[in-house]
């Protein structure tokens, strides 16, 4: 099983989607096992963000992500990252596909709503800034047998 970090941002917090943006990844099967609204200060969003530092964006994305509090959530499942890559569609909420969450929600480019971990490495890095291990709840879903096939003693 794999792990990733999201982040609702301040924008997504604000138009009132908490809920149905967290409804999405639970309708697809990733199974929350960190959940928590906090107000991020720069040090934490500048770490988050150091492989953006010196770019064009970087000043107005870490006025926007420290501007109001944000709801920070771990996921697992099989090949989570990339199922939440997609569930979130690509970072511009202009162009991003319908039936995402940046293509269903959004138009703004900087205001794109959401945040997901783009890889193993990362997804790593992220859970540890955002989440300490007691706060990460380890369960099994009642459904597990449902939402994945596991005649093969691994989830397919
Ligand atoms: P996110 O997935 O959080 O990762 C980096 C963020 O930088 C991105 O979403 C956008 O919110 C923001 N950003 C602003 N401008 C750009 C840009 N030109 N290219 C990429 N990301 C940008």
């Amino acid at each position: 099983m794999e792990r990733t970090l999201i982040i609702i941002k301040p924008d997504g917090v604000q138009r009132h989607l908490v809920g149905r943006i967290i409804g999405r990844f639970e309708q697809k099967g990733l199974q929350i096992i960190g959940l928590k609204m906090m107000r991020l200060g720069r040090e934490m969003a500048e770490k988050h963000y150091a492989v953006h530092k010196g770019k064009h964006f970087y000043d107005s994305l870490i006025n926007f992500i420290t501007s109001s509090p944000v709801v920070v959530m771990a996921l697992e499942g099989a090949g989570a990252i990339e199922i939440a890559r997609k569930l979130v569609g690509s970072t511009f909420g202009s162009a991003a596909e319908p039936g995402t969450i940046r293509g269903d929600f959004g138009v703004s480019n900087s205001f794109n709503l959401i945040h997901a971990s783009d890889g193993p490495e990362t997804a790593r890095f992220e859970l540890g800034l955002f989440f300490g291990p007691e706060e990460l709840s380890e369960y099994e879903h009642a459904d597990r047998t449902w939402i994945y096939d596991w005649s093969k003693g691994e989830p397919e």
